[in-house]
């Protein structure tokens, strides 16, 4: 089971195993998503998915049920 996962604003597609840590996922599509605590507490990975929910990258893996997902990371224009 895979899923095809799209990233946002970059436009880069890659396939994900169900399951498998959404941070490796990114890496592997060479996206960076800005980590801080890693264990979900300080929303510095935070992105969000496709209908508006966003969720912690470094808690999260790919969801089962789904065959595509796009997913949004935030912009900091600060950066
Ligand atoms: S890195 Fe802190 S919540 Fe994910």
């Amino acid at each position: 089971m895979s899923v095809e996962i799209r990233f946002l604003p970059d436009d880069v597609v890659v396939r994900a195993d169900v399951g498998e840590p959404l941070l490796h996922v990114a890496a592997r599509a060479g996206v960076s998503i800005p980590t801080g605590c890693l264990m979900g507490s300080c929303h510095a990975c935070e992105v969000e998915i496709e209908g508006g929910d966003s969720l912690c990258a470094c808690v999260s893996g790919m969801p089962s049920g789904q065959s595509a997902l796009t997913i949004s990371l935030f912009v900091d224009p600060s950066w």
